[in-house]
């Protein structure tokens, strides 16, 4: 079915710029975006026209690292570090999921808050627990959302309840992939949760079943100084965090590592010609006062990049406020480094990240592109409304700007997903 919008479109086809185009056409084909033009293609003039209000339209958002267990922590015990927040709240609660009734009571809050905030795709870990995690999965997809799901993998370093066998954690992650399979809207990716927590005997045998059924795989990787200094007196054996990795084969294209703050130029080559990306997650490394990834500084490199929530190290699931705060922290970074000139990142790369920049893992991996309102593009998009009488003049590209700063999930007046409301 054809169906034809009438809105003020706004978008990043490249990080430089934000791209508007007042009161246009999209014209969508079960879904797809066809053209978005100033006049409607003259074989469509008698279709119905969806008038989509007096506000903007931008891509919905894509939240490439977030916690679904830890969702009910949010803002929760954030004036600890890392590890002792790992220890005292995190692991305390994710034991919680050995429990499907709990998961089945919590996971469809986690699904609707997603959709509520606007990011209606997004890459997400579960626990180690199997049924929970599948739970997870069913209620994602119940909500609408595209998503990789991944179960987590643990066996060592975590309280005893939480800690697996390595080969059970195989098996039952093998079983977990196999049941989502690869075609759906929900799909799995390996989570070897992070070094500390993984044997190399672990990590080897995820790596050589991501390689095997090409899986995704995502993990933390060099998110502060105390957990950096601890993998390298657990693996004396590798030059460096970035490498523990990746002589287990858990670095590749299709991995995603979190954080990534402290990495030498050596660990930055390596991530480069891995093609691996790295997700930024500010909101949580400012919470737990982790350190500044130096953004700016891997964007200049080619590094692929990406942004992220963290939930609940991050304490919101809205990407529209780590847009905001991604481009915060690296003014801040310029402000303190300024002897190695530093530069700050605009709204607009910011924007970019949790749009087009996001959406291409999931382009990669064969789950439609999104991001762009561009011709074979899947039409995932926000109605933005910030209420402001007309006498206040403002443009497309300030109303923009003023609900990723100051606005809220009060302002997203409509969420689309592949043409279909949500
Ligand atoms: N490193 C290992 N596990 C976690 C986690 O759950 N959150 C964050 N932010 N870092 C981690
Ligand atoms: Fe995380």
């Amino acid at each position: 079915m054809i169906k034809v919008y009438k809105g003020t479109f706004i978008d990043t086809p490249t990080p430089e710029s934000f791209r508007v185009r007042d009161n246009h056409y999209a014209l969508c084909d079960e879904g797809v975006l066809k053209s978005l033009t100033k006049h409607v293609p003259r074989e469509y003039e008698s279709l119905p026209v969806t008038d989509l209000g007096p506000g903007i339209v931008i891509p919905s958002f894509i939240d490439l690292h977030i916690h679904a267990p830890q969702h009910m922590q949010m803002g929760v015990g954030l004036d600890l570090e890392l590890l002792d927040w790992l220890n005292t709240l995190t692991f305390p609660g994710e034991t919680r999921f050995t429990s499907p009734e709990y998961a089945r009571e919590l996971y469809p809050l986690f699904a609707a808050d997603l959709v509520r905030q606007g990011t209606l795709r997004a890459v997400v870990y579960g626990t180690v627990h199997s049924e929970s995690t599948m739970i997870l999965a069913e209620e994602l997809e119940k909500a609408g959302l595209k998503a990789f799901v991944g179960k987590v993998n643990m066996d060592c370093h975590a309280p005893p309840e939480l800690l697996e066998d390595r080969r059970q954690s195989l098996e039952e992650t093998e079983a977990f992939c196999l049941k989502l399979g690869d075609k759906g809207s929900i799909r799995p990716i390996l989570t070897p949760r992070f070094a500390p927590s993984c044997s190399i005997g672990l990590m080897k045998a995820l790596g050589a079943l991501s390689h095997r059924d090409d899986l995704p795989v995502q993990s933390h990787l060099s998110e502060t100084v105390s957990e950096t200094r601890w993998v390298s007196d657990l693996f004396p054996d590798s030059r460096n965090y970035t490498q523990v990795y990746d002589q287990n084969g858990l670095l590749g294209k299709g991995s995603l590592m979190a954080h990534a703050i402290f990495l030498n130029d050596e660990e930055v080559d390596l991530i480069v010609k891995r093609e691996t990306t790295l997700v930024h997650c500010p909101s949580a490394n400012s919470n737990l006062g982790s350190g500044i990834m130096p953004l700016a500084r891997y964007l200049d490199r080619g590094v692929s990049l990406g942004l992220g929530t963290d939930v609940g190290a991050g304490h919101t699931t809205a990407m529209y406020r780590v847009i905001t705060q991604a481009v915060t922290v690296s003014k801040l970074l310029k402000i303190l480094q300024r002897e190695k000139g530093q530069r700050a990142v605009s709204l607009s790369e910011a924007f970019f990240l949790a749009t087009a920049g996001n959406g291409k893992f999931f382009e990669k991996r064969g789950m439609g592109s999104s991001g762009v309102f561009q011709g074979g593009m899947s039409f995932d998009a926000l109605v933005l409304d910030m209420g402001l009488p007309p006498v206040v003049k403002l443009t497309p590209l300030n109303h923009l700007e003023r609900f990723l700063y100051s606005g809220d999930d009060r302002n997203i007046k409509k969420r689309i997903s592949g043409g279909k409301e949500l």
